[in-house]
């Protein structure tokens, strides 16, 4: 089975694989090197909720190693007519070698991954996971701390909604993290998240103050406050923009300390922070086609060469 619809569906030992074929593939992310590892292949890209970057880069990820795309949205698709996701992943093993799937259900990619044969990449199932985003944030912690080992991060606003802190916290654990868990009460990780981390052995603090933590952290992982996910506008107003991230706040950060986001920003990230050396948000997304080029890789059992030239 080659699909990864959480972090679960991968071991460590096949995470630091990955995670080394995709420092391989750097190059040809960067149109350095041409390697036409995928050439003959077809990807298809299922978005049901709106994406700019991992959309994109799975695109230019399989069309940089010569594969090519099928693109759909659930505007201007049968799924209007009332197409079921079922039926619509059926055509979908039909027409792709393997597809990334995006869908406001949680859920929505395992039942996936059981209705069709070909590999299913979960590219985020409503507030559950997403475990590829998790892959490019573990790529680009290693690659500014030279390690995933034990590590002091802080997760830092919509922890009740954010899939994507849902997956990393679950990978961090794994590799031995001290997690501290930053929200305002409303928006905190959910208990039974919290739970199977302490279950795993990590060592979890929850609390509401940013600025406490950060004399402490390695990596700051700033959220936005999902407000799509909110049944209701007022209760989004009591906390929208309640964290902020500023250049200011960076003098009482540990050396090397770095802050990543997996982007869109709202306003937890002011501009001031863009030129310092501890932003990486921008780099952690171009880290988004080195990674989903190796699991492409993987799912589709093509071997990334030990040389890539
Ligand atoms: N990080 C992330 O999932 O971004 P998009 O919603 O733009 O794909």
């Amino acid at each position: 089975m080659s699909d990864v619809v959480t972090m679960d569906d991968l071991t460590n030992k096949e995470i630091m694989s990955i995670l080394d074929d995709a420092e391989r593939l750097v190059p040809v992310a960067k149109g350095d090197i041409h390697l036409p590892l995928l050439e003959g292949k077809v990807l298809a890209n299922m978005f049901f909720e709106n994406s700019t970057r991992t959309r994109m880069s799975f695109e230019s990820a399989m069309k940089r190693l010569g594969g090519s795309v099928l693109n759909f949205t659930s505007v201007g698709t049968s799924v209007a007519k009332g197409e079921t996701l079922f039926d619509t992943m059926q055509m979908v093993d039909g027409y792709a070698d393997v597809a990334v799937i995006r869908h406001p259900r949680q859920g929505a990619a395992q039942y996936s991954a059981d209705a069709i044969g070909i590999p299913i990449l979960n590219a985020g199932d409503g507030a559950g996971n997403h475990p590829t985003q998790t892959m490019l944030d573990l790529f680009t912690i290693r690659e500014a701390h030279g390690t995933l080992e034990g590590l002091n991060v802080a997760l830092v606003g919509d922890l009740r909604y954010g899939r994507t802190v849902h997956s990393l916290s679950h990978a961090l654990v794994r590799f031995g993290a001290t997690l501290t868990l930053v929200s305002p009460e409303g928006l905190k990780m959910p208990v039974e998240i919290v739970s199977d981390l302490r279950e795993h052995g990590a060592e979890v603090v929850e609390t509401s103050d940013l600025a406490g933590v950060v004399p402490e952290a390695d990596v700051i992982y700033m959220t936005r406050i999902q407000k799509e996910r909110f049944p209701d506008e007022d209760e989004y107003a009591k906390v929208a923009g309640i964290y902020m991230l500023d250049s200011s706040d960076m003098s009482g950060a540990k050396d090397g300390m770095i802050v990543m986001h997996p982007l869109p920003r709202v306003s937890e990230l002011h501009p001031s922070l863009d030129n310092t050396e501890n932003a990486r948000y921008f780099q952690q997304a171009f880290n988004g086609v080195p990674t989903r080029m190796a699991l492409l890789c993987r799912c589709l059992g093509v071997k990334v060469p030990k040389k890539v030239k």
